[in-house]
């Protein structure tokens, strides 16, 4: 299956590659959460994909597909992360694939086509990029790090927001913001980012990059701290060692 997913997610970032030039439809899901004809078209070509070939598979995806599967396999799909930097022209994007087994990450792919990159991993195999092995960094200092995340489209509390925003920025060496949750979370696997947190995810965002930065020997759980659940929403990811630091941030009255 594994090979079946790579192959998938490599074709998809193909497509996406090939048409990022094209006259696209963007329609508005919400104020500032966007869709383009795009989204919709990759979509399509990787569910009736999956239908073929794994008909009793469940599928989640984000523009609309929801399916029942008669299976322990889950295939959740964002067709395109990163919907407003490709809109806008920044090449930071990608297509992210994952397949859960009874509810439990299993095999994550991740496809960034213009820089050629394909992220995958599966559940005791370990966590590639182009066929070399990634681990997280080993950076243990908060001063030393370089920590990514990202803003909710529909967040009312923009006050908590930015607590948590100053306290990390107060700590790190830095913080990006570079609009495509799923490829942030590779660049943790791969130790280019120490650590990401974001708040008001899907599990589309997060569902390959879980996997992928577990297989690193990454750490992921909750804004608490507490086990990670795809459906919350809430995230922290790390090398495991900048993990304390970065969930303390997360409380209201933090130091
Ligand atoms: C978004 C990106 C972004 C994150 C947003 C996501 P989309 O996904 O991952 O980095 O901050 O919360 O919704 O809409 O481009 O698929
Ligand atoms: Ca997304
Ligand atoms: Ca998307």
């Amino acid at each position: 299956m594994l090979d079946y997913v790579i192959r998938l997610g490599k074709r998809a970032g193909e497509y996406l590659k090939e048409h990022h030039h094209d006259e696209i439809i963007i329609e508005h899901k919400g104020r500032i959460d966007l869709v383009t004809s795009i989204d919709r078209q990759i979509q399509c070509m990787i569910v009736s994909e999956i239908e073929r070939a794994f008909p009793d598979h469940a599928i989640l995806a984000e523009e609309g597909f929801r399916k029942k599967g008669n299976s322990p396999f889950t295939w959740v799909i964002d067709p395109l992360d990163g919907t407003n930097n490709f809109i806008h022209g920044i090449p930071f994007f990608c297509v992210s694939i994952a397949v859960l087994n009874d509810r439990e990450p299993y095999i994550g792919v991740c496809s960034n086509p213009l820089r050629r990159e394909l992220f995958w991993a599966q559940k005791g195999r370990g966590s590639y990029r182009n066929g070399s092995r990634l681990h997280v960094s080993r950076t243990e200092r908060m001063i030393d790090s370089l920590i990514a995340t990202g803003f909710p489209y529909d967040d009312d509390d923009i006050d908590r927001l930015m607590e948590r925003f100053s306290c990390i920025l107060r700590k790190a060496r830095g913080i990006r913001r570079l609009g495509s949750a799923a490829l942030d979370m590779c660049y943790v696997a791969a130790g280019s980012f120490d650590a990401f947190w974001e708040e008001g995810l899907k599990p589309w965002d997060m569902a390959a990059g879980e996997v992928i930065i577990r297989e690193a020997g990454g750490m992921v759980t909750g804004l608490d701290g507490g086990p990670f659940d795809l459906y919350r929403g809430g995230i922290i990811a790390s090398n495991a060692k900048l993990h304390e630091e970065l969930r303390r941030c997360m409380d209201h009255d933090n130091d």
